[in-house]
C-alpha cells in the first residue's frame, strides 16, 4: 500500500472541509479524484504531501505514518511528487536547471549524475531540445511537462497531479495528459485531481468523487461515469457531462 488514509478530518476555521475519509491507493494505482469546486480535493492533496496538517485521523505513506515534525516530514515529502495547476517553475533557472536543482540541493546527488537524469526525463516529457531555454519561452504545455519531470527528478514513489490541465489552453491540454498516461503506464502510483473525464476513463484504475465533505462514490471509472449509484454522484457528473 502507497497511501493509507484513515478518517481524515480538515477544517478551515469553522467550516469542515472533510471529515471520515477513508482511502487506500495501492502500489501502481492511478486514483482519479473528481468533485465540486470547494469539495476539498486540493485541500486532501496537500494533506498528502504535508503541506497542509490533519485536524484529526492519519496518513501512511509507504508504511510510514505522516507526522509534522522537521525530519520525517522532509523525508516523506521527497517520496512524494507533486505537480499544481500554476507551473511553480524557477523563473530565472533554466528547463534543465530546474529540473536538476531539488537533486542536487535537496537530496545531495552529485551535479552531473543529477544533470544526466535531468536530461534523460526531459527526453521522456518530449523536451530534449529544451534543456537550455527559460520558462518564461515556454508553452504553458511545456512548462507543464517540465514541472512533472522536476517532480520525476526526485524519484518519488508517489505522484500528486492538482488539475494539471486547468490552467492551459485547450490545444495544450492532450501533450500534458499524454505524459500522465505514459507515466501510468510505467507503473507510477498517481492520484489526479482532474475534470478531464476521458482521462479518467481511459487512465484511471479507480475513480473517488469527493463532495460534500467527504467521499461519496467511488469503483472503476466505468462504474462510477456510467452507472452513478447516488444522486449527489448523478447530480455531479450531468452537470460536468454537459459543459
Ligand atoms: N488556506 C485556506 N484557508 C481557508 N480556507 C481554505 C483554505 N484552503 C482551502 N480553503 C477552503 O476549503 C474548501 C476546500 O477547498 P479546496 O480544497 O481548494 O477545494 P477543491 O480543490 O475541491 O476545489 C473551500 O471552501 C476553500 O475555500
Ligand atoms: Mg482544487
Amino acid at each position: 500500500m502507497v497511501v493509507r488514509i484513515r478518517g481524515a478530518a480538515k477544517a478551515f476555521g469553522p467550516v469542515t472541509v472533510f471529515e471520515g475519509i477513508d482511502l487506500d491507493v495501492h502500489q501502481s494505482e492511478v486514483v482519479v479524484l473528481i468533485g465540486p469546486s470547494g469539495a476539498g480535493k486540493s485541500t486532501l492533496l496537500r494533506c498528502v504531501n504535508g503541506l497542509e496538517r490533519l485536524d484529526a485521523g492519519t496518513i501512511d505513506i509507504s508504511g510510514e505514518r505522516l507526522s509534522y515534525q522537521q525530519g520525517p516530514l522532509n523525508r516523506i515529502r521527497r517520496n512524494v511528487g507533486m505537480v499544481f495547476q500554476s507551473f511553480n517553475l524557477f523563473p530565472h533557472m533554466s528547463v534543465l536547471g530546474n529540473v536538476m536543482c531539488a537533486p542536487v540541493k535537496v537530496a545531495g546527488r552529485p551535479r552531473d549524475e543529477a544533470r544526466q537524469e535531468a536530461r534523460q526525463l526531459l527526453d521522456k516529457v518530449g523536451l530534449a531540445d529544451k534543456c537550455d531555454s527559460f520558462p518564461s519561452s515556454l508553452s504553458g504545455g511545456q512548462r507543464q511537462r517540465v514541472a512533472i519531470a522536476r517532480a520525476l527528478a526526485m524519484r518519488p514513489q508517489l505522484m500528486l497531479f492538482d488539475e494539471p490541465t486547468s490552467a492551459l489552453d485547450p490545444e495544450l491540454v492532450g501533450e500534458v495528459l499524454e505524459v500522465m498516461r505514459a507515466l501510468a503506464t510505467e507503473g507510477m502510483t498517481m492520484i489526479v485531481v482532474t475534470h478531464e473525464m476521458q482521462f479518467a476513463r481511459k487512465v484511471a484504475d479507480r475513480v473517488v468523487l469527493v463532495a460534500d465533505g467527504g467521499i461519496v462514490e467511488q469503483g472503476s471509472p466505468q462504474a462510477v461515469l456510467d452507472e452513478p449509484a447516488t444522486p449527489r454522484a448523478r447530480a455531479f457528473l450531468n452537470a460536468v457531462l454537459e459543459r
